[in-house]
């Protein structure tokens, strides 16, 4: 590559003679380094979508079709950008969710976003990128805790134990004054998600570019109201007159 090919030619002729190193002009150094920041930014597709990495079942990979993936960044955005302000006020964690942090990116390039991830392909996205194994859910980064306004996690299993370490890893990357948090997984799940993260179901239906045999949904721990359906009505308990 350019760059690579640049910067290995620096090196050497750093070795030989330092009269002869070659020296970057700032307009090509300002190129040089707009081609590395292109490198780590998911790619668009000419439909205005987001190229991925090919699905890999055994990793339990499905990714969400492009009006879920468009409706879900549109609102982690709005989430840290209050009143439409265009600066983000927070940081997001996607936990296991590479479209959304792909989509958001595209959505908006500024929003501070780190994608927690087994599958190390999304090593493409640099220093966005952290390994995660959810059977080590506190194995991170010290910077990272309480570091996340918001989080949104897409867990790879519906199992129980899946769930419980997914959720010792949300606390620990939300912030202790709160956060907002966005859980996608199956609908069987409901019962555990409310006893484990307070989240409930919106009436918003995510979907996969390959549909999924089991009911998917969206959970969060707050009212979204007018958008992504609000919370589901049965499932707010009225309070006391
Ligand atoms: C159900 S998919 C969610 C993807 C989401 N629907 C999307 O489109 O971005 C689960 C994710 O968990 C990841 N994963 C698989 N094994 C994992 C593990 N041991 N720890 C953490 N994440 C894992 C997969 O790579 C996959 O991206």
């Amino acid at each position: 590559m350019a760059a690579s090919g640049v910067e290995d030619e620096r090196v050497r002729g750093e070795e030989e003679d330092d009269d002869d190193v070659p020296q970057l002009s700032a307009a090509a150094m300002e190129a040089l380094q707009e081609f590395l920041a292109e490198q780590k930014r998911p790619e668009e597709q000419d439909g205005g979508g987001v190229e991925l990495v090919a699905e890999d079942w055994r990793l339990s990979q499905f990714w969400y079709d492009e009006r879920t993936a468009r409706a879900l960044s549109e609102e982690v955005v709005r989430l840290v950008s209050p009143s439409g302000s265009g600066s983000a006020a927070g940081a997001v964690a996607c936990i296991a969710c590479p479209t959304l942090y792909a989509y958001l990116k595209k959505a908006d390039p500024g929003v501070p976003a780190q994608l927690l991830e087994y599958d190390e392909r999304f090593g493409q996205y640099g220093g966005d990128f952290t390994f995660y194994d959810y059977n080590r859910p506190e194995e991170l980064p010290p910077s990272m805790k309480h570091a996340y306004r918001v989080v949104v996690a897409d867990p790879p299993y519906l199992s129980q134990e899946c769930l419980e370490k997914v959720a010792e890893t949300v606390s620990f990357l939300a912030q202790p004054e709160g956060s907002f948090l966005l859980l996608l997984t199956g609908e069987v799940q409901k019962d555990r998600a409310l006893e484990l993260l307070n989240v409930r179901p919106c009436g918003f239906k995510p979907q996969h570019s390959n549909k999924l045999g089991n009911e998917f949904r969206l959970f969060t721990n707050y009212d979204p109201a007018d958008r992504l359906g609000g919370w589901e009505q049965s499932d707010v308990t009225p309070s006391p007159i």
